[in-house]
């Protein structure tokens, strides 16, 4: 099972020119995504039949890729036998996988993945960090309120705001003021 984690890794993951954070799920000795319709992610992933988990910690990054388009200079190509694929220059580590559409539903698609190459290319410790925890989860609920302006939601951001402003760093603070900025947050 490689480089993930049991449950549910929150990875940056890349397509042909695309990426977004998006959860890869290991569970009983399987790998899978579950992906709305609609997103660049899913689409590609049916177009192209292959995605990469890319490893990475920087908070910024997250939000970014949740939001918008990197530039075509993001990313580069490794060849991962069946498919040549593309990986995030910054990445700490990434995994290339065939995905198969395993099941479509009125609300989202099943993806089943197998894996075809992976590479560590930097070591290093992550402490944990209760502030970029939270950019990961307030990204998460910022992503569902610019749909859907739920309050609900808001009031979960502003949850992780508190816990990003008592327990992270710079990188983290950046992360938040981009992340209210997409969500235009007074
Ligand atoms: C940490 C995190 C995990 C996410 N996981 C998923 C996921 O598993 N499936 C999904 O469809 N969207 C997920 N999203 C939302 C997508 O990242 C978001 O819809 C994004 O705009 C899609 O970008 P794209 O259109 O470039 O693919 C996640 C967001 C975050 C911040």
């Amino acid at each position: 099972m490689g480089l993930l984690n049991e449950g549910i890794n929150e990875v940056i993951a890349t397509t042909h020119q695309n990426a977004a954070p998006m959860g890869i799920i290991r569970r009983n000795e399987k790998i899978r995504m579950v992906l709305f319709h609609g997103s660049h992610t899913a689409e590609r992933i049916v177009s192209g039949g292959w995605v990469v988990a890319n490893f990475i910690f920087d908070p910024v990054l997250y939000v970014t890729t949740a939001f918008e388009d990197l530039p075509a200079e993001a990313f580069v190509e490794e060849d991962a036998g069946e498919f040549t694929v593309e990986r995030l220059c910054s990445c700490e580590a990434w995994v290339a996988y065939k995905a198969n559409v395993e099941r479509t539903t009125r609300q989202n698609l099943l993806i089943s993945l197998v894996p075809l190459r992976e590479e560590i290319r930097t070591i290093a410790l992550h402490p944990v960090n209760r502030g970029f925890n939270s950019i990961i989860d307030a990204t998460v609920h910022g992503t569902r309120y610019k749909v859907t302006r739920d309050k609900g939601l808001m009031d979960l951001i502003e949850y992780h705001a508190g816990i990003i402003k008592k327990c992270g760093g710079t990188r983290e603070y950046e992360a938040l003021s981009l992340l209210f900025d997409y969500l235009d947050y007074p």
